[in-house]
C-alpha cells in the first residue's frame, strides 16, 4: 500500500517522524516534500498529495501543515477527495467508517508526534462501512460534479 505526503516548512520534522512511522508499518510513501524549513506556500503540496490519490498513484495521503487547515483545503480541492483534518483519533476513526476518507492532515502545530501517531494508527487501521454511507458519499461526488 502506498501513502502520498506532503508538508510545508511547518512540518519536516513531524512529515519526517511520520513517515518513518508509517514506513515501518509496511507501507510505501510518495514524499512530495518540502524537505526544507524555509517558508513555502502549502497549496502546491496539498495539490500534489490529493492528486496522487486521486490518480490512484497513492491508496492514501497524509498532509501536514502548521494547522492542518490550508493543506486539507487545498488537497480537497481535487476532486475525488475527502479530507479528514482532525487532532484526535476519535474523528479520524469515523472519517474512514463513514466518510470513507483518502486524506488526512493535521497540523504540526496543533498536536504532539504522539498524539499524530495514534491518529494515523486509526485512520489507516479502520475500514470504510459503505452500506447506507455509500448513498451519503456519492451525494459527496455530485456536489463536485454540478460545482
Ligand atoms: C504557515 O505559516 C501556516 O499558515 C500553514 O502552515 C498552515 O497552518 C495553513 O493552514
Amino acid at each position: 500500500m502506498k501513502i502520498a505526503m506532503g508538508n510545508d516548512h511547518s512540518a519536516v520534522q513531524m512529515k519526517n517522524t511520520i513517515k518513518a512511522y508509517v514506513e515501518a508499518k509496511g507501507y510505501q510513501v510518495i514524499d512530495f516534500g518540502t524537505d526544507s524549513a524555509e517558508s513555502c506556500d502549502y497549496p502546491m503540496y496539498g495539490e500534489k498529495v490529493g492528486r496522487a490519490v486521486a490518480l490512484g498513484e497513492a491508496d492514501y495521503g497524509i498532509a501536514i501543515c502548521g494547522t492542518g487547515i490550508g493543506i486539507g483545503i487545498a488537497a480537497g480541492k481535487v476532486k475525488g477527495v475527502r479530507v479528514c483534518t482532525c487532532s484526535e483519533p476519535y474523528s479520524a476513526r469515523l472519517s474512514r467508517m463513514h466518510n470513507n476518507t483518502n486524506v488526512l492532515t493535521f497540523g504540526a502545530r496543533v498536536i504532539g508526534e504522539e498524539m499524530a501517531k495514534m491518529i494515523v494508527d486509526q485512520w489507516l487501521d479502520e475500514k470504510y462501512e459503505g452500506g447506507r454511507h455509500q448513498r451519503r458519499v456519492d451525494q459527496l461526488a455530485q456536489i463536485e460534479s454540478r460545482n
